[in-house]
């Protein structure tokens, strides 16, 4: 025999066909109310959407409904200035806490406000709108946060790159490029973040614990009321579907790699092997051992945060798998890892945002990288080409060349002609002109190219895109 305390008089939310309250142990395991509290501003809105649809279909008189819109306003006041309220709370959820609140001013009125509704749709409905505002807050970081790039990408306007496949020196581009290039993952991430917000963009009100409404609700009014574009086709689906959940996840999942792909660079190039970038010592930190040292711990931590922001989404798909249809009591998982990959990824965003703003390159060193002779050899490859030669033997050639260098522990490029023209007639003394890093920067001049006037024009684009988001973004259209 259970010989625990039970939570006696816990919950009067569906107590009726119960002969013993629940064990105290099980209550509080199945309690969300310590972490779905944060859904109380939506639910809130949510129950002055259906006062009205109550009204509207005659369960509420007019002075109920005045009543009963005036005691959510009271709650909210309170629950704003009072946080002991909330923390001492026994309420199981966040529906529950809303109801013992209102009874609790109203007297059996208070019970009248969930009348042909369901926590199923409520806490959908709920987690919708919390999902649809947490997609904009993360987008408005992440303008921020490309601003500080592309503002980056200006200031080191110029300044050459070693490009670099495979970690391997490849072909020179310009530095603001290579920042530039960063900020395109982070417009797919803003387009990605907007889809989760339109998937989130359906009012699942109306639909019951899983059968619909059983009164003639104004489905569309209500999603009207509540700010979402479209209800929900099907009340089953509608309970059970956190559709829009995991892609929000992804969503966040997909900005936190671009942020340690960016963070994975800026900790390599911060090194003294590479010696490209110094990192505001704002956002470094020492080590209590050795005096010289500074750590890139931001751009670590930022890394780092990926495993537990991926892993949020890892979560929810796996509660999802498998689930019957309609509401399981399972889906209630689906809050906490999602509160937390948000709240991770406003952070990431905006000490992504404050690292890049103080990054400052060390042009010596990015030059000294970009002139390595063997960053032209592909122009040197052009060179033949353009003289008639087909590029897979032009490629041969000054593979050869190259290799012949390296055995005899010298540069290509100081090699004299006569022995250059040893491998093909085809050199000429003009070479030494269309050899420089200047020209191999200057001839990739086409759109999305390193060339420095491309390089302009985009950063030009980013800034115009840039604008072009807050603009949707502050017209809810993103
Ligand atoms: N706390 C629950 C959740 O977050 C609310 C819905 C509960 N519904 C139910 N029938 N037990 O999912």
């Amino acid at each position: 025999m259970n010989q625990r305390p039970k939570a006696a008089g816990a919950s009067k939310l569906w107590g009726g066909r119960f002969d013993q309250p629940p064990d105290e142990l099980f209550y509080e395991f199945q309690r969300s109310f310590p972490f779905d509290r944060r859904l109380l501003p939506y639910e809130l809105a949510v129950d002055r959407a259906w006062a009205h649809a109550l009204e509207t279909v005659g369960i509420l008189t007019s002075s109920e409904t005045q009543q009963t819109l005036d005691a959510l306003d009271a709650i909210a006041e309170r629950a704003d200035s009072d946080h002991s309220w909330l923390d001492l709370s026994p309420a199981e959820d966040v529906h529950h806490f809303v109801e013992m609140a209102l009874v609790e001013r109203l007297g059996p009125l208070g019970y009248k406000l969930h009348t042909a509704r369901s926590r199923n749709e409520l806490v959908a409905t709920d987690f919708r709108m919390f999902v649809k505002d947490a997609a904009q807050e993360v987008s408005r970081n992440i303008l921020a946060f490309i601003a500080a790039l592309a503002d980056l990408a200006e200031r080191t306007m110029g300044v050459p790159l070693a490009g670099m496949t495979h970690l391997q020196h490849a072909q020179p581009v310009l530095f603001s490029h290579f920042v530039l290039a960063h900020t395109e993952a982070f417009f797919r991430d803003l387009e990605r973040l907007s889809a989760a917000r339109s998937r989130a963009d359906s009012c699942p009100l109306g639909s019951g614990a899983l059968g619909g409404c059983a009164f003639p609700v104004d489905r569309e009014a209500l999603a009207k009321e509540l700010g979402f574009s479209r209800i929900s086709a099907n009340s089953l689906d509608a309970v059970g579907d956190r559709d829009f959940a995991a892609d929000y996840l992804y969503a966040l999942a997909g900005l936190a790699t671009h942020i340690s792909r960016l963070a994975e660079d800026f900790v390599l190039f911060a090194s003294q092997e590479f010696g490209y970038v110094l990192l505001p010592d704002e956002y470094s930190t020492g080590s209590s051992l050795l005096p010289q040292k500074k750590n890139p711990d931001a751009w670590e931590l930022l890394r780092g945060k990926t495993g537990r922001i991926t892993a949020a989404l890892i979560s929810l798909l796996i509660t999802l798998k498998g689930l019957p249809s309609s509401y399981q009591r399972d889906l209630q998982e689906d809050k906490e890892p999602l509160f937390a990959a948000h709240d991770q990824a406003v952070a990431i965003a905006q000490i992504a945002a404050g690292a890049v703003g103080g990054t400052r390159v060390n042009e010596a060193r990015l030059l000294a990288g970009a002139e390595d002779s063997a960053l032209l050899a592909t122009q040197a490859a052009h060179y033949l080409v353009r003289r008639g030669l087909p590029f897979r033997q032009a490629h041969e050639i000054i593979g050869t060349i190259v290799r012949e260098a390296e055995r005899a522990r010298e540069s290509w490029r100081s090699m004299p002609l006569s022995k250059l023209k040893s491998f093909s007639p085809l050199f000429e003394s003009d070479l030494g002109q269309v050899l420089t890093l200047e020209s191999a920067l200057a001839s990739c001049d086409v759109p999305g190219g390193t060339a420095p006037a491309r390089v302009r024009e985009a950063i030009a684009g980013c800034r115009a895109r840039l604008e072009q988001w807050t603009a949707q973004l502050a017209k809810g259209e993103a």
